[in-house]
């Protein structure tokens, strides 16, 4: 008897009852691939803080999916203790991380569903409408991801190089992407690109998971020490550089994966254009400018034991910032579902982007 392949879908909403969450447990990857189940609102937040389910859209997602995991127990009981429930999973769903808006956009989203639909339905029919909002969050990920892709080929050239950063493909949203989306889609549109991929120390998001994504499509692809990025440039190789995002203040300041902010820099000194692809409900037009992004900081052990063994001395003082912030200025566009900004700049952004409701 042959045993079926594992699925690779970054999460998957099991509809049984009860229902639970099916995630790819992206800590394992790319030696292992292993699926988790969540059915408590306390494993997708696990899941969330410990980065088996990341990247800016994908948690979003998991934490719409989260509510109703949280709120399955209670399905059957008064409307009050209902939304007394909602309040606290969706308080507690928001510690998770606190860098990428998307998580606190999709828990607004379910919010205002519930806020919408209460008045008219009781518990066990407003469960069924917040599981109907979480599965749209989803789905409208899938497709702001392909017109992410459609949007941002046609800035790539035949046999180009570009380079990336960190891991923002179909692992960190629904599926198919955001950077890396943008690649994908130059490929079906027949030019070839060398995709030049950064480790991503201290977690490695761009070696165990950008690599692991870009070989399997058969995309040409050299890994890279963070470190190498410099020499890279200098010799020539990278035209184009596109990264992710996590937040987009309204200036156009992007916060993404620690590093980001570096290549950007070594992006102008060697005069590559250095891109941003997101979908706008990454972009947070309440704060003005990047310094009002929270950043994450992480546990020491990423930095010291990050290679799966000790690398440095017991007890040396870390710092692990998760995530930096590239000034706008270093950006020549923002490739987003609703279009391409650039020049980077509030009134471009606001034209383009509108509002980052849904
Ligand atoms: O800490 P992570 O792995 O969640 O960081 C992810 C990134 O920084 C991605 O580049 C970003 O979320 C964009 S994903 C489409």
């Amino acid at each position: 008897m042959t045993t079926p392949p594992v699925r690779t879908e970054t999460i998957v909403w099991v509809d049984r009852q009860p229902g639970y969450l099916d995630l790819l447990d992206q800590t394992r990857l790319p030696t292992e691939v292993v699926r988790v189940e969540c059915r408590e609102v306390d494993q997708v937040w696990e899941a969330i803080r410990s980065l088996r389910v990341r990247g800016a859209p994908a948690i979003g997602i998991a934490a719409a999916y989260g509510v109703c995991l949280g709120l399955q127990p209670v399905r059957d009981g008064s409307p009050d203790a209902f939304l007394a429930r909602l309040n606290q999973v969706l308080d507690y769903l928001a510690t998770s991380r606190p860098t990428a808006v998307n998580l606190f956009w999709a828990l607004d989203r379910m919010r205002k569903c519930a806020e919408r639909s209460a008045v008219r339905s009781d518990p066990p029919a407003l469960w069924r409408e917040l599981l109907g909002e979480a599965r749209a969050i989803h789905d409208e990920d899938r497709r702001m991801c392909h017109a992410i892709g459609h949007v941002g080929a046609a800035i790539l050239q035949n046999g180009q190089g570009v380079l990336t950063h960190c891991n923002a493909g179909g692992l960190a949203t629904a599926e198919y992407g955001t950077a890396l989306a943008v690649l994908f889609t130059a490929q079906d549109q027949g030019k070839s690109l060398r995709v030049f991929v950064d480790e991503t120390r201290p977690l490695l998001q761009g070696a165990r998971l950008t690599a692991w994504e870009l070989t399997q499509r058969g995309i040409p692809t050299t890994l890279i020490c963070d470190s190498m990025a410099a020499q890279v440039m200098r010799e020539g190789r990278v035209q184009v550089v596109i990264t992710g995002a996590d937040r987009i203040a309204a200036n156009g300041d992007v916060a993404n994966k620690i590093g980001t902010y570096g290549v950007a820099l070594l992006a102008r000194a060697h005069n590559v254009p250095f891109y941003v692809a997101a979908p706008h409900n990454t972009f947070d037009l309440s704060i003005a400018s990047g310094s009002e992004i929270p950043i994450e900081q992480r546990p020491a052990h990423e930095v010291t034991h990050g290679l799966g063994r000790q690398t440095a001395p017991d007890n040396v003082e870390v710092y692990n910032p998760a995530f930096d912030v590239t000034p706008a200025e270093l950006i020549r566009g923002i490739i987003t579902d609703r279009g391409l900004i650039e020049p980077v700049c509030a009134e471009r952004i606001r034209q383009v982007i509108g509002s980052s409701e849904a």
